[in-house]
């Protein structure tokens, strides 16, 4: 493959946290749905296999500081957009993760041309510490870890994964056909459960009114396809009106966290990326909503010692944070406007960063870090698999 040049060594690139304005400006939870992805990539990463185009790639790679043989973890392989650039340094070892097994089949040529140097792996980032241990990495040696967070543009753009009110087709919206799909909680949650998914993971005002909509809809038949599911919503909230997001955005956004246990999946992933890096590591990690990046927002800033537990269970004794990370993006990073302009998936995008201090791993504390509890929702998400397969 050949080598790009070097990433610039700073991310002039990318911009701090926008104003206020320009925060209600931004695209509701899930309104990135609504893009398309109209620009190519970079050319170093064109690829007309490559239909999703990598989200703050020159930030991500120089945040990163890829260094040549160093050992490197995306969790969300994707369409390898990430990978590609850090691979691009030489001799460097990528760990690429992603429980869509479609996507892993996807990176295969890739992996075989640049062999033995990608390790591919099929399953959640909250396991990598499993992935690293198949391709003989040992632990507590990852030099960087990447989450590009969310669904691939491939995913919804394929109407027979059932993500996208744009496509219809059966609805699904598993990432990795384990488990419920979406159709099943449809079909079988009770209503106030139904409102509890809706308002939490969709931060939908109308929570109880899609619901009950649902309900009396699945009573007539069972609703199989994306384009029931959004033509219910759209008879409880109305038509979609110009220049507003569809109705059905929270509505699919909320169904396909709570299939894909998305917060906890990112909750646990923050924690395994902390015990797996060295010291001096960097884990990066771009967000696409509110309810991830006040996740990643938390992390970093209870592991860098300027978040504490507010009722800590072990009164009085208060135990001493020692960081296990120094933020090095405080605050955040959002894209340039031309990223925006070119790529409109990329405008609800938000980059944290940390390093890897030297202090031991910390334990997890979900509710700490924000991850909503949804009381007596786990029955619906039983038969998850556990390990991963390459
Ligand atoms: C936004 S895309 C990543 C795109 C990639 N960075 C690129 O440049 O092509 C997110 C990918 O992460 C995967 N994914 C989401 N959550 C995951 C998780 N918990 N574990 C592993 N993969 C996950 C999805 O299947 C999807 O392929």
């Amino acid at each position: 493959m050949p080598a790009r040049p070097a990433s610039p060594p700073q991310c002039g690139f990318a911009q701090p946290v926008p104003s206020e304005r320009e925060k209600a400006e931004r695209p509701a939870i899930g309104q990135e749905e609504n893009a398309t992805a109209t620009a190519m990539p970079s050319a170093a990463v064109a690829d007309a296999a490559m239909p999703h185009v990598p989200v703050m790639l020159q930030a991500v790679v120089s945040l990163l500081q890829v260094r040549p043989g160093g050992v490197y973890v995306d969790g969300t392989f994707g369409a390898g957009g990430h990978a590609r650039a850090i691979l691009d340094t030489p001799d460097v070892r990528l760990v690429g993760i992603d429980r869509d097994p479609e996507a892993i089949a996807r990176g295969r040529e890739l992996a075989a041309a640049l062999s033995p140097r990608l390790f591919l792996w099929q399953g959640r980032f909250s396991q990598m510490e499993e992935a690293l241990s198949e391709a003989g990495v040992a632990p507590g040696s990852v030099d960087g870890v990447v989450l590009d967070l969310g669904v691939s543009s491939m995913q919804l753009d394929q109407g027979g994964r059932g993500f996208s009110f744009l496509h219809d087709g059966p609805l699904d919206m598993r990432m990795d056909g384990e488990g419920p799909s979406a159709a099943d909680v449809v079909n079988t949650a009770d209503e106030e459960t139904l409102a509890a998914i809706l308002r939490i993971y969709g931060e939908e005002r109308r929570a109880r009114a899609i619901a009950r909509a649902i309900v009396r809809r699945r009573e007539k038949a069972p609703i199989t396809t994306t384009g029931e599911l959004a033509a219910i919503v759209t008879g409880v909230l109305g038509p979609k009106r110009p220049g507003q997001a569809h109705p059905a955005t929270r509505t699919f956004q909320a169904l396909r966290i709570h299939v894909n246990r998305e917060l906890e999946e990112l909750a646990e992933g923050l924690a395994a990326a902390e015990r797996v890096l060295k010291p001096g590591g960097r884990l990066v990690v771009v967000s696409f909503h509110s309810l991830e990046d006040r996740i990643v927002k938390r992390f970093f800033a209870q592991r860098s010692g300027r978040l504490v537990d507010p009722a800590p269970r072990h009164l009085p004794v208060v135990p001493a944070v020692t960081p296990t990370f120094r933020d090095i993006a405080r605050g955040g990073l959002v894209p340039e406007a031309a990223e925006v302009a070119a790529n409109p998936r990329a405008r609800s995008a938000r980059l944290r960063a940390g390093e890897r201090t030297a202090a031991p791993a910390m334990a997890l504390d979900p509710q700490l870090l924000g991850v909503p509890r949804l009381a007596g929702l786990g029955r619906l998400r039983k038969g998850g698999r556990k390990g991963g397969r390459r």
